[in-house]
């Protein structure tokens, strides 16, 4: 089976795959069709915005289309910057931006709290989604530590562990992160279209 991934970020892209090798399904992502636009991420959580992801993609393409939509959940802010977590400094988008303004807006706070989200979306050729979610809670350091990884990774300390996940080999990552989770759910419900590992 071909499946599509309605990613253009590369680091997503790199996790997804490590996750999903094994499976019976030919992975390919939205880098292979320049010619279709960007979709605007202009829902109100992480399922819309995943759906909408999918959905266009397979449309688009007549495919199957798996879509990521992720963020990171700050207690003490209320959990933002939520679903704005890729534009947080605004634009252009920057990780070291927004990692600056993080630790700008946590400050003097105590409560560093925080989770990150993933729903995945998946999408067959007429549009039809169906999703499935992962969590990964832990807290927000006052420093940046570690260049693996992408985005808050170098301030975010998973819940029983010392490390942050910049500091973490990809595959420990993986094992315990929103998105490796979200992934291993959607291994379960998918099941018979994913095929086995
Ligand atoms: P989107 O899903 O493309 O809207 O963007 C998700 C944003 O959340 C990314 O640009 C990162 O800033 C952040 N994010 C999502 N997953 C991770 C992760 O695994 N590590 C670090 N940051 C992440």
């Amino acid at each position: 089976m071909k499946l599509l991934v309605a990613t253009r970020n590369k680091h997503k892209l790199e996790e997804i795959h490590a996750i999903l090798a094994g499976l019976d399904v030919e992975l390919h992502s939205a880098l292979d069709f320049p010619e279709i636009p960007d979709v605007v991420e202009d829902g109100d959580t992480f399922e819309a915005n995943a759906i909408k992801k999918a959905v266009t993609l397979a449309r688009a393409t007549g495919c199957w289309a798996l879509a990521d939509d992720s963020g990171l959940e700050v207690e003490a802010l209320g959990n933002a910057p939520g679903v704005y977590s890729a534009r947080y400094a605004g634009e252009p988008v920057s990780y070291a931006a927004n990692n600056e303004k993080l630790l700008r807006e946590l400050a003097g706070q105590t409560d560093r709290r925080a989770r990150f989200r993933c729903v995945m979306a998946l999408s067959d050729p007429a549009g039809r989604a169906e999703t499935v979610a992962g969590r990964c809670e832990g807290h927000i350091l006052e420093a940046l530590r570690g260049a693996a990884g992408f985005g808050y990774d170098p301030l975010f300390v998973p819940e029983g562990f010392e490390q942050t996940f910049a500091e973490m080999p990809a595959e420990e990552k993986n094992a315990i992160s929103h998105r490796g989770r979200a992934l291993a759910a959607a291994q379960e419900k998918w099941k018979q279209l994913l095929g086995g590992a």
